[in-house]
């Protein structure tokens, strides 16, 4: 049985990221993506300098494909990359008033959710806010104007936009680093205390060579559930050369994952032909390059 039939039956949704609306006219890919997963979400296309590039133009038909394939074969989609580490066009980049850049970005969140209001039914708000490796906040342009405080400001943004979908915060690495881990909670626990409208962390969870400690997620899950949030995984893939451990990572985190109560995981990408990877000759991916489901995929068809 597919993925999400057997997801659906426990409420739980199973999705893949990464999805480039042009994959969509290879057939192959289509079918198994409709057939497999009841979620989806964009690769880079709703990325500031993709889906907005100068002031007032919007290129609006990607996405729209998107959405429109979801609708198609009855998925939800989740929108990725209203602020993302990377893609801001120069007209943003060249707005130094921190009045007039919050004005931006009202405007983009704006455009963007009010499009999707009822398409999509939650939303990384903000992607990165930490460094890599842990050690403060992100230099980039939203801190650089308008100080830390851009966090907070694009989550009531948000939320004024889209009352009624879910609003994530989306990091890397925390399942893997306990300082970075500690950060993030901190950052989160204050906004909360702040009365911030935000809903979950979004854990990307690209796992190189090792999977987090067991317990991890247990413990993310508990402690963001005593303040009233909830914890997804949000672009899970296994970028190792090792056969073996790939299929154990997917099952371990998986079944973990579902024992501690998450309900929302998706991956980024399915296929290895068109995998996001910066590990020379990793596949890390539940489906093969034509198609066939991996060792990955039954580990993860059994946790589920
Ligand atoms: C990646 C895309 O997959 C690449 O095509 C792009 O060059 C860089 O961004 N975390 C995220 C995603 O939240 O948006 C990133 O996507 C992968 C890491």
């Amino acid at each position: 049985t597919p993925l999400r039939n057997e997801a659906s039956k426990k409420d739980i949704l199973i999705g893949s990221g990464a999805i480039n609306p042009i994959y969509l006219n290879d057939p192959e890919f289509a079918a198994v993506l409709a057939n497999q997963f009841n979620s989806l979400s964009p690769e880079n296309e709703m990325k500031w300098s993709f889906i907005n590039p100068t002031k007032g133009h919007y290129n609006w038909d990607t996405l729209d494909h998107l959405v429109n394939f979801a609708e198609d074969n009855n998925m939800v989609v989740k929108g990725h990359g209203l602020i993302s580490s990377c893609c801001n066009p120069d007209f943003l980049l060249n707005i130094t008033h921190p009045t007039a850049f919050h004005t931006a970005m009202k405007t983009h969140f704006e455009a963007i959710m009010h499009r999707y209001d009822g398409k999509m039914d939650r939303w990384d708000v903000v992607t990165e806010a930490l460094k890599t490796q842990g050690g403060g906040l992100n230099n980039n342009t939203f801190y650089q104007v308008l100080g830390p405080g851009y966090i907070a400001d694009a989550f009531r943004i948000a939320r004024a936009a889209a009352p009624d979908a879910k609003l994530f915060i989306n990091e890397n690495l925390v399942e893997s680093l306990p300082g970075k881990r500690q950060e993030l909670y901190n950052l989160v626990s204050r906004l909360v205390a702040k009365g911030v409208p935000i809903d979950g962390i979004a854990l990307q969870m690209h796992i190189t060579e090792v999977a987090p400690k067991l317990g991890v997620i247990t413990e993310m899950v508990s402690s963001y559930k005593a303040l009233g949030l909830e914890v997804a995984i949000a672009e899970m893939d296994v970028h190792t050369l090792d056969n073996a451990i790939e299929t154990d990572t997917y099952g371990v985190v998986i079944s973990e994952a579902l024992d501690a109560g998450i309900t929302d995981i998706s991956f980024w990408g399915f296929t290895d032909k068109h995998a996001y990877t910066w590990v020379p000759g990793a596949k890390p991916l539940m489906f093969d390059q034509s198609y066939k489901p991996k060792s990955e995929f039954y580990a993860t068809h059994t946790a589920l």
